[in-house]
């Protein structure tokens, strides 16, 4: 969740990972880290990725879709950790694929190169009947982004094989009172449709109509967004002038203070989903 180019169009819809790391050798993350056990960057994002695999209780053997893949790092996660060889990975910006196809995962069997909404559409038309079949579908840090849980739920239960897992992370509402509407507008900003909020109950209900059973829904708000705006302190200290004058940075400052806003106002939890087909 990163403020986008609406504010500064010289940004572009990119992240500019390398003001958020030094090192992005074999592949960059770029999502908003689980920082309980750690002050660095990548391990942040390492941490949060692993977690939700290691909740799926990833195999060998597994079949895997992962959607909004980024610049490819969860893949290679997949491999290393949980000795996954088989993925199919979708991303819509172009940047991420050609990173990707500049030294592909060995696991990477498709690139799905389309935003997850028309691939919903193709599920849901019949037109990818013939890659059904998976064992887990994952979504780091992004299903928030999408235009629809529902469609999500609906093409993962399409997609997946009978006791299939899906993990991804969501923002859930936390209070009786809906965020006002200058912080919906932040979130507009970020590319999250703030109408898409709903409460953990809603969640559990929408994902039980769409045959999924052993819901979980953990919060992860603190270690999270309070994680993050604190990183971002902290970077702000390691950059140069050059660096921190640069609008894709005042995009990064932009979204930890809107984390941060989200945490202490308790408006909001940031949560990791998992579930498996009935
Ligand atoms: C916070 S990044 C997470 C990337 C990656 N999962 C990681 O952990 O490094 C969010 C990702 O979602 C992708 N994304 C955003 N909206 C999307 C959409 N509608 N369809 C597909 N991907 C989307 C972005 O391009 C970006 O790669």
């Amino acid at each position: 969740m990163l403020l986008k180019n609406k504010l500064w169009p010289e940004v572009g819809s990119g992240i500019d990972y390398s003001l958020l790391q030094d090192k992005w050798i074999p592949a960059p993350w770029i999502n908003l880290g689980d920082w309980s056990v750690t002050e660095d960057y990548r391990e942040a994002c390492h941490q949060l990725a692993f977690r939700l695999g290691d909740c799926l209780e990833l195999k060998a053997d597994d079949r895997l879709l992962e959607l909004a893949c980024g610049y490819g790092a969860g893949l290679r996660l997949w491999y290393k950790s949980f000795g996954v060889q088989h993925c199919d990975a979708l991303e819509y910006r172009r940047e991420c694929h050609d990173f990707i196809e500049s030294d592909p995962p060995s696991n990477l069997d498709g690139l799905i190169k389309m935003r997850a909404e028309d691939f919903f559409s193709s599920v849901f038309s019949g037109q990818c009947k013939g890659e059904a079949g998976y064992d887990a579908i994952l979504c780091v840090d992004a299903a928030y982004h999408f235009d629809s849980l529902r469609d999500l739920l609906k093409a993962s239960r399409i997609l997946l094989k009978p006791g299939g897992r899906i993990g991804f992370h969501l923002f859930c509402l936390n209070s009786q009172k809906p965020p006002g509407g200058w912080l919906r507008k932040l979130f507009e900003l970020a590319e999250v449709d703030s109408r898409e909020f709903r409460n953990e109950e809603d969640l559990i209900r929408e994902a039980q109509e769409k045959e999924f059973e052993k819901v979980e829904v953990v919060d992860m708000t603190v270690q999270v967004l309070g994680g993050f705006a604190s990183f971002v302190k902290r970077r702000s200290v390691q950059l140069g002038l050059r660096e921190k004058l640069k609008p894709a940075w005042w995009k990064i400052r932009a979204t930890a203070w809107l984390g941060n806003k989200v945490l202490r106002q308790g408006w909001l939890k940031y949560v990791m989903v998992q579930a498996s087909v009935r």
